[in-house]
């Protein structure tokens, strides 16, 4: 993760303002063309309401910090915890995604489809496994292009009434 391309990608969705509860990023698996697949990723998304096949979600988990350096009120970020990866890639994965998780520099394996990432994505992200609810510059695309999961819509529909 410390390859300047992908950073390149990270700041590219941070200034992009797409940056959810948390880091994340959508950038490609193969680093050194991560910017330019960032923008493949994101313009695609644009046109059709859901991410084209190879896409990679990378998730950043840091740390909080409250009074660092000049700022005397919230709390900013410190040092990254664990990296998240979701890849698409539909020929590879059953259901079309997988996931990865990273600590440290080391190299991660697939996260076998058994495990909790897979049914959580599934059964309650917006769009296609993802979590576009927490992205409001996405959300009204995929409103837009009708990609919302039937899962998502209805989770929606059983919600109380706003007040
Ligand atoms: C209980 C539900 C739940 C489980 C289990 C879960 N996630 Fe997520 N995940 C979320 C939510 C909610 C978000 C959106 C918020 C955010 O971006 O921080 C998210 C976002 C992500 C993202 C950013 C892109 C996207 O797909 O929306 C990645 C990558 C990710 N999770 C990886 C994982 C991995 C790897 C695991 C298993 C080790 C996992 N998640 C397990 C709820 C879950």
């Amino acid at each position: 993760m410390s390859n300047p391309g992908l950073r390149a990608a990270v700041i590219a969705l941070a200034a992009a303002g797409l940056i959810g509860l948390s880091a994340s990023a959508v950038s490609q698996a193969r680093a050194p063309q991560a910017a330019a697949s960032f923008t493949a990723a994101y313009a695609a998304f644009q046109k059709t309401g859901t991410w084209p096949d190879k896409t990679v979600l990378v998730l950043e988990i840091r740390g909080a910090q409250e009074h660092a350096s000049i700022n005397k009120g919230g709390r900013s970020q410190s040092n990254r915890m664990a990296v998240e990866v979701h890849v698409k890639d539909t020929a590879r994965f059953k259901g079309g995604w997988g996931f990865y998780g990273f600590s440290g520099e080391q190299p991660a394996t697939l996260i076998p489809q058994a495990a909790a990432c897979y049914a959580c994505h599934q059964d309650h992200a917006a769009v296609d496994t993802t979590f576009v609810q927490f992205y409001p510059t996405l959300l009204p695309v995929s409103t837009a292009k009708g990609t919302l999961s039937a899962a998502y819509l209805a989770e929606e529909k059983a919600k109380p009434a706003a007040k």
